[in-house]
């Protein structure tokens, strides 16, 4: 107990002594937030805050540049109104064709950088100063066009292709997009117009997506009002994304957090997400083309996450058709928020969800606390397999609190495919609306205990001590 207590005096010695340096967003959620650690007091001392202290990013090793160029020796004009794309593909071009040993940083200083979309290349740093903005021309109608994922058989809301990212890397190693906390901001109202108007030809660009990549760090960077999901790796392995903050208004359509997307290896730590849509969703391809393609997406770690979405906090799925495996979420804070926790996929997807455990996450001011279930999302086309069905099992949801959570929620699984092992222990939800109080379950197997509003009886009561096991 001494030791645990000494270890929460710290984190709130290290939470106060950030404020000062924090954005205006942090008091907002400290008040909101500070009725909830008062529950929580006891909680919290008895040794759940082991977390904090730990870290994935390790995984990937930070490469100090032999060499720095700037983006202004390229002709760059910083003014907000001059296109870059040219400065940012010829600087790219050199660090691609120089070859550094060590590789080579890109410094885009203070300035209002607008561009269309490039592409990185491998052994280099992407350094953003205080004060530096990369922002997107508003110039839809040119933006370059690609294929559409093999996962996916199509752009992800219309037929056909889809835009470039913003930012874009392809069969690189060794990325690092970092700095002073500089800003990449998509002007993606342009897109969110289009998609209200129903004008957009081909599926929105995300603001930065790497493919078939590995060690990637991309850490205390803005992400402001992507056209699209923000931060998409698909097919990549070894992938860190810290501190890095995301915003977009809770209107704005699609505007994903971060969406690992078959890859393997990602740790998402130590960051705030306010946007439209799931502030992280886990996905591994769409139906028939994500099976026929095969590739998973596990050793996925989220940890001290803070945000706030009308849709999920932390999603998994829908689209889960190669596979979704051994994903650690936990010391999460969700505010204002749909979905807490939503793990969703849907018949037709095949694959799998498994080994997923959720712990220590707060919520404030929730529509609902937790939903699984097996009949969310549509499809790529109608020549989806209606047999192919997704097997959800072992789900492990432990300490998880909420106040001013309408709904408890629901685990609703598939006839033919019921999920297994899901287990919930010590779960809390308060202020639920008298006329929600019971939670909604059906095909669902697993265990319960210190649950409150109790669940239903699909799950069985486990003992009191019954800490959710491994075994599935
Ligand atoms: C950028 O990368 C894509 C592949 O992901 C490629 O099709 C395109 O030609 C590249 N663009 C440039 C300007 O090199
Ligand atoms: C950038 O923002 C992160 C996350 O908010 C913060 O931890 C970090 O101290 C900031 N870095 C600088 C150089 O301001
Ligand atoms: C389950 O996932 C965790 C990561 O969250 C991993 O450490 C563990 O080895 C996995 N268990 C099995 C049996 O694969």
């Amino acid at each position: 107990m001494g030791d645990s207590f000494l270890e929460f005096s710290t984190r709130l010695h290290l939470f106060n002594s950030i404020q000062p340096k924090r954005h205006h967003w942090s008091s907002l959620i400290v008040s909101k937030m500070a009725p909830l650690v008062i529950l929580l007091l006891p909680l919290l001392l008895c040794g759940t805050v082991s977390a904090w202290e730990a870290t994935c990013s390790g995984q990937v090793p930070a490469w100090q540049r032999a060499e720095t160029i700037s983006l202004t020796e390229f002709g760059a004009i910083g003014d907000g109104r001059t296109l870059n794309t040219w400065p940012f593909r010829k600087a790219i071009y050199q660090i691609e064709h120089l070859q550094r040993r060590g590789g080579t940083t890109l410094y885009v200083p203070p300035g209002v950088w607008l561009t269309g979309s490039f592409n990185l290349t491998s052994h280099m740093t992407l350094f953003l100063a205080r004060g530096a903005v990369i922002k997107a021309t508003r110039d839809a109608w040119n933006w370059p066009l690609m294929d559409p994922l093999p996962s996916y058989g199509r752009g992800r809301e219309l037929p056909g292709g889809r835009y470039k990212s913003l930012i874009h890397g392809n069969g690189l190693r060794d990325v690092v997009i970092t700095g002073e906390n500089g800003t990449i901001d998509g002007q993606g109202d342009v897109w969110w117009n289009m998609w209200r108007r129903r004008s957009l030809r081909f599926t929105r660009p995300h603001l930065l997506e790497f493919m078939h990549s590995r060690n990637i760090i991309i850490s205390n960077v803005v992400f402001l009002n992507s056209p699209f999901w923000n931060i998409h790796p698909v097919y990549c392995s070894n992938v860190v994304i810290k501190s890095v903050t995301i915003l977009a208004p809770h209107d704005s359509p699609n505007t994903d957090g971060i969406d690992p997307d078959s890859s393997t290896n990602v740790c998402i730590e130590d960051s705030y997400i306010s946007t439209g849509d799931d502030l992280v969703a886990i996905k591994s391809g769409w139906d028939e083309y994500g099976i026929f393609y095969g590739q998973p997406s596990s050793g996925i770690t989220i940890r001290r996450l803070t945000g706030s979405s009308p849709f999920a906090g932390i999603a998994i799925g829908s689209e889960n058709s190669g596979g979704i495996s051994n994903v650690l979420v936990e010391d999460i804070d969700i505010f204002n928020t749909g979905i807490g926790i939503h793990i969703k996929t849907n018949m037709g997807r095949g694959g799998y969800i498994r080994n997923i455990t959720f712990m220590d996450v707060r919520m404030n001011t929730v529509r609902k606390g937790l939903r699984i279930a097996g009949n969310v999302g549509d499809h790529p086309d109608n020549k989806f397999n209606l047999k192919a069905l997704p097997v959800v099992n072992g789900v492990t949801i432990r300490n998880v609190w909420g106040v001013n959570v309408q709904q408890p929620g629901s685990i609703e699984g598939i006839k033919n495919s019921p999920f297994s092992h899901i287990c919930l222990y010590n779960v809390k939800f308060w202020g639920i609306k008298m006329r929600y109080t019971s939670w909604k379950c059906m095909h669902v197997s697993g265990t319960a205990s210190e649950v409150e509003p109790w669940p239903c009886a699909e799950l069985a009561r486990s003992p009191a001590s019954g800490l959710c096991s491994n075994a599935f």
